[in-house]
């Protein structure tokens, strides 16, 4: 009897004209917090919930039939240490690339157009029509090619940004990790959106925003530990280069780490790819998912090299 096991109830109604494709369909929910339903011991589809508790190593453990495990973070990190050879890791690329490279958007608009030195102006009931800065001309370096990138990329061209993409596999206009000594020093606004990786990890260092021009903006909103916090930190303090962050290598940020009244820098707490709707479309790949796993087809998403 194929087993699937959903995080919520709506889900679980979403996947029930598969029945249509398998009979004996056996759909569980489980939210990860709860007892684990009866069953559970043989469930070989998992799909775990977005935010709440953290399945466990222990948990999976007690799903010894499981054979795709199906998450709704675009990252997985956390995830590939948890299973072993033979169990597929799906992601959930193209859930919250558009939202996380939207806030992105916000972010460098913010930071362009100076909307908080307004609100302090609206504040005071001050008319401060000092004209800002604007995307038009402004270099716009990316990198990440996936997703986000891509969804940041197109919303940036609109306005006239000149926008060059980095990834690890250097294609058609987009460039390679071998340039970033060339790019960095030319680029205003440096956009991280890359997987947590071995590879990834730290590499944006001291070295890293050196490289960087002064007034530059860096924008993260992939993974806080791509970031070495303390070198940007000494930036941010010099007030050389401003940040908006919506990720970190502790979160939640702890009430007393230094970045919270560190100048230049705006942050959001992991809240990219949580905009409204979501749902639906996690919904949505879910049921694709399912459906190609129970007609024995190809799934998407399929996690290789890490990310
Ligand atoms: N803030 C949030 O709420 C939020 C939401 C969604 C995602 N995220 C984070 O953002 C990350 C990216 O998301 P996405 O959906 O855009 O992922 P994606 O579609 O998988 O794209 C990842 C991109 O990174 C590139 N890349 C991977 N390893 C690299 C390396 N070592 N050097 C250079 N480039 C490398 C890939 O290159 P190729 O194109 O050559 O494969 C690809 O272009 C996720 O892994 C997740 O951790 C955060």
């Amino acid at each position: 009897v194929p087993t699937i096991c959903v995080p919520d109830a709506d889900t679980a109604a979403a996947l029930a004209d598969l029945k249509s494709i398998d009979p004996e369909l056996r759909i569980l929910v489980w939210d990860s917090v709860g007892p684990m339903p009866d069953g559970i011991d043989q469930v070989e589809f998992y799909v775990p919930p977005y935010v709440g508790r953290v399945t466990s190593a222990e948990d999976l453990g007690r799903m010894p039939a499981l054979k795709v495990l199906q998450v709704l973070t675009a990252g997985v990190e956390r995830w590939l240490p948890m299973v072993g050879e033979g169990v597929i890791i799906c992601n959930g690329r193209g859930i919250h690339g558009a939202g996380t490279a939207e806030l992105a958007l916000a972010g460098i608009l913010n930071h362009l157009r100076e909307l908080p030195r307004f609100a302090a102006a609206q504040q005071r009931a001050e008319w401060d029509s000092e004209f800002t800065a604007g995307l038009r001309g402004r270099r716009v370096l990316i990198l990440g090619a996936g997703d986000i990138g891509t969804h940041l990329a197109a919303a940036l061209e609109v306005f006239g940004a000149k926008v060059t993409l980095v990834a690890r596999r250097p294609r058609d206009g987009i460039r390679g990790m071998d340039e970033l000594s060339e790019l960095l020093p030319t680029s205003q606004i440096v956009t991280i959106a890359l997987p947590n990786t071995p590879e990834t990890s730290g590499l944006v260092d001291a070295k890293f925003l050196a490289a960087m021009p002064d007034g530059a903006l860096l924008v993260n909103v992939a993974r806080g530990p791509l970031v070495v916090t303390e070198a940007l930190l000494v930036e941010l303090s010099a007030q050389r280069l401003y940040a908006f962050l919506d990720v970190f290598e502790t979160e939640p940020l702890p009430s007393d780490h230094p970045l919270w009244r560190a100048p230049n820098v705006v942050m959001t707490p992991h809240i990219g790819g949580g905009s409204v709707g979501w749902e639906r479309v996690a919904t949505e790949l879910v049921v694709d998912q399912v459906r190609h796993f129970l007609r024995g087809e190809p799934l998407a998403n399929v996690v290789s090299d890490g990310y």
